[in-house]
């Protein structure tokens, strides 16, 4: 018996539960992964245990040689990654990375230019709900509404208009590639700082399959949770002009203690996404994204941008009717799919009519179901359910037959071995 199941019944009914909806699921969630059991174990270990405010070598506690290790492996290991002169690999998030870097380049009250929520940008890129779009004046940049293509002719006119301190670029939902050339141009041009916030596309810059940010940004944030398949987590590279304002916006700027377990996790990430197998897996996942938009494409129906370069595609439903003859929108396809078994969330278009908790549109990536070794047939089959589900959303016994498909599929590829679930405190089996 598990410590937790001995001690906290109702917390371990939640975990088990858990882990049999990612066991029997399939989970497209652009952003989400399944970390190694070595991954899982670090961020389970006893490092969790450990205070240790400050840097390697320089902390305010005593006690922290072997933590140091753990940092530094992580610090030198992501650097390796990117090529980037200094790496802070503290952030508890990628909000916290993401305000760590603003406050290294800027003051609050200076303008930013990020790109908008509705358009693909993060919560975090200046909305007036969260602490970026409040502390900070935030001008907001977006896609053409045309073809749903980045409008850098936008971009290049805001700037010389504002004159924003920064300039953040990066997306939550942006299937296509990003030009940080042009990017770190248009803040040249206009004495701007580039951020880049590459929280989605890290796993395929690791991989060399997107246009590397470290060149042309001042700072690159990321999360490493995504296509990085690591733990929950932020980190921050920089040029190193800028690596003791990012430190110190970090600690003790934002942040008390930094979180030693999960950062040894993250170095177990870097170390994996260093090896040969990593760049196999990337090229994977943009291959199962190509495969998916083109089955999609194939049944009829419009992705934003017209298709994908990278783990994710928007599914844009304007156009389509539910039963009844209303619109179809993100909120009824995310439960229709939900219902037979595949995750997705609900995901504005660009020039959305719905509020954002309806959306017209369903952003779906492929990072997580190629961890668990799903491939281009794998992608088709899925494709051809969501694209029936999307045709018949309230038809019953087509929902009971593909969640009867969709739980085979789940079971022909196992997702935990017995000693990951020894070690999250749930059973086997
Ligand atoms: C581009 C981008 N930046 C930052 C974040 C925030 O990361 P976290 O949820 O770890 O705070 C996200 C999360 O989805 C994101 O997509």
């Amino acid at each position: 018996m598990s410590a937790i199941q001995r001690q906290d019944p109702q917390l371990y009914e939640a975990i088990v539960a858990e882990q049999e909806r990612q066991r029997t699921q399939l989970e497209l969630i652009a952003s989400e992964n399944y970390v190694s059991d070595a991954v899982l174990e670090a961020a389970g270990s006893v490092l969790t245990n450990k205070y240790a405010e400050g840097l390697p070598g320089k902390r305010y506690y005593g006690g922290c040689e072997w933590v140091d290790v753990a940092e530094n492996l992580a610090r030198e290991r992501l650097k390796q990654l990117f090529g980037a002169e200094h790496a802070n690999v503290q952030p508890h998030s990628g909000a916290s990375a993401n305000l760590a870097a603003y406050l290294a380049v800027s003051n609050a009250g200076d303008t930013m230019l990020g790109m908008s929520l509705a358009h693909g940008g993060h919560l975090t890129h200046g909305h007036p709900v969260s602490a970026s779009g409040r502390l900070w004046k935030a001008v907001q940049y977006g896609v053409r509404l045309e073809d749903g293509l980045l409008d850098y002719d936008e971009v290049e006119r805001l700037a010389k208009e504002h004159r924003p301190r920064f300039i953040v670029a990066g997306a939550s939902a942006y299937p296509r590639r990003l030009d940080f050339e042009r990017f770190g141009r248009i803040a040249e041009e206009v004495g701007a700082d580039l951020v880049v916030d590459m929280a989605h596309i890290a796993g395929l810059v690791a991989a060399k399959l997107h246009p590397d940010p470290v060149p042309h940004a001042a700072v690159v944030t990321s999360t490493t949770h995504k296509t990085l398949r690591g733990p929950r987590g932020g980190v921050i590279l920089c040029r190193g002009a800028y690596a003791d304002k990012v430190d110190k916006s970090v600690f003790p700027g934002l942040q008390g203690g930094p979180l030693m377990h999960i950062i040894a996790a993250k170095a177990v990430c870097f170390g994996e996404a260093l090896g040969e197998d990593f760049c196999d897996y990337a090229k994977r996942v943009v291959e199962n994204a190509r495969v998916l938009a083109e089955t999609l494409l194939g049944r009829g129906l419009s992705l934003v941008s017209g298709g994908t370069d990278t783990h994710l595609l928007l599914l844009d439903l304007r156009g389509h009717a539910a039963p009844g003859g209303a619109p179809l929108t993100g909120k009824l396809v995310e439960e229709a799919l939900h219902r037979v078994g595949i995750t997705v969330n609900k995901n504005a278009v660009p020039g959305d009519p719905q509020k954002p908790w309806v959306t017209s549109g369903v952003r779906i990536g492929t990072p997580a179901l190629t961890t668990r070794g799903m491939g281009v047939a794998e992608m088709r089959r899925i494709g051809e359910w969501i694209a029936r589900v999307l045709e018949r959303p309230v038809d019953e016994a087509l929902a009971r037959d593909t969640a009867r498909e969709v739980r085979e599929l789940a079971h022909a590829f196992p997702l935990f071995s017995s000693r990951a679930e020894g070690r999250s405190g749930v059973r086997a089996g």
